[in-house]
């Protein structure tokens, strides 16, 4: 299967089963206890880099790029916070679900500004650029060739999250592979923080901040790099 493929697997899961699945997990309404897991291992990962940019205090200068935005977790406390946010995802139905979110949470239309677009078509740059949980939906080149294209629209500093890739995550996957059921059917990618770290440098990151954040079954690498 080839790259192209993989994105347009993944644009139409995330416009159908997935939409419901994640729009589920990313919510506050009752689900089972899997997915309360997942929910909770997320939010920490939505909670530390809030907990990093608010620390700098510098949010309301700043222009970020949240690409991949989901349903929104991110980029409306963001923006709550004053950051200029331009908020993107290749799923259309990912997209209007954060804008009702953010009309919703927020008593302006203007910020985030969302887009239906895939995170390689971007072109405009920003200070802050993040994506979190994407990659893993992503085999190795073309996370490659993603972190090579956020890369370029970041001015001063890349936020990214991915799961790594580690005996004991493989064997955790392996086992969830066993049972597929429909709304988890994108296939799932494990990545090396060692090559991961590599590409980073090679597109002239210094690591900054960094955890693993980790709930039962939901693991995410959250690293912070800024320009060396
Ligand atoms: C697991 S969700 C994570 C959402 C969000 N980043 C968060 O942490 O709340 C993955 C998201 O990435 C989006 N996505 C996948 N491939 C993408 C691409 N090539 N460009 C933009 N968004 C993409 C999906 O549509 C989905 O909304």
């Amino acid at each position: 299967m080839n790259a192209a493929d993989d994105k347009m697997i993944v644009r139409e899961y995330f416009n159908a089963t997935g939409f419901d699945r994640w729009r589920r997990i990313y919510g506050d309404g009752e689900v089972n206890t899997v997915q309360l897991d997942i929910r909770k291992g997320h939010q920490q990962t939505i909670d530390t880099v809030l907990s990093w940019l608010t620390a700098d205090g510098n949010l309301n200068e700043l222009t970020i790029c949240d690409a991949g935005c989901g349903v929104g977790s991110l980029s409306i406390p963001l923006a709550q916070a004053g950051a200029k946010v331009y908020a993107t995802d290749i799923s259309e139905k990912m997209v209007t679900e954060a804008k009702e979110r953010a009309q919703k949470a927020l008593e302006q239309a203007e910020n985030p500004q969302f887009a239906v677009q895939d995170l390689e078509a971007l072109s405009d740059r920003c200070h802050t650029v993040i994506c979190l949980d994407v990659l893993i939906h992503y085999p190795q080149t073309k996370a490659a060739e993603m972190i090579a294209h956020l890369s370029s629209l970041a001015e001063s500093r890349l936020i990214l999250s991915f799961a790594p890739k580690t005996p004991c995550y493989t064997l955790l996957k392996k086992i969830g592979d066993f049972f597929p059921g429909p709304s988890k059917a994108t296939r799932a990618y494990l990545h090396r923080e060692a090559e991961i770290l590599q590409l980073l440098e090679a597109n002239g990151w210094k690591l900054q901040r960094h955890t693993l954040n980790k709930t039962r079954f939901y693991f995410s690498r959250l690293l912070e790099v800024t320009r060396s």
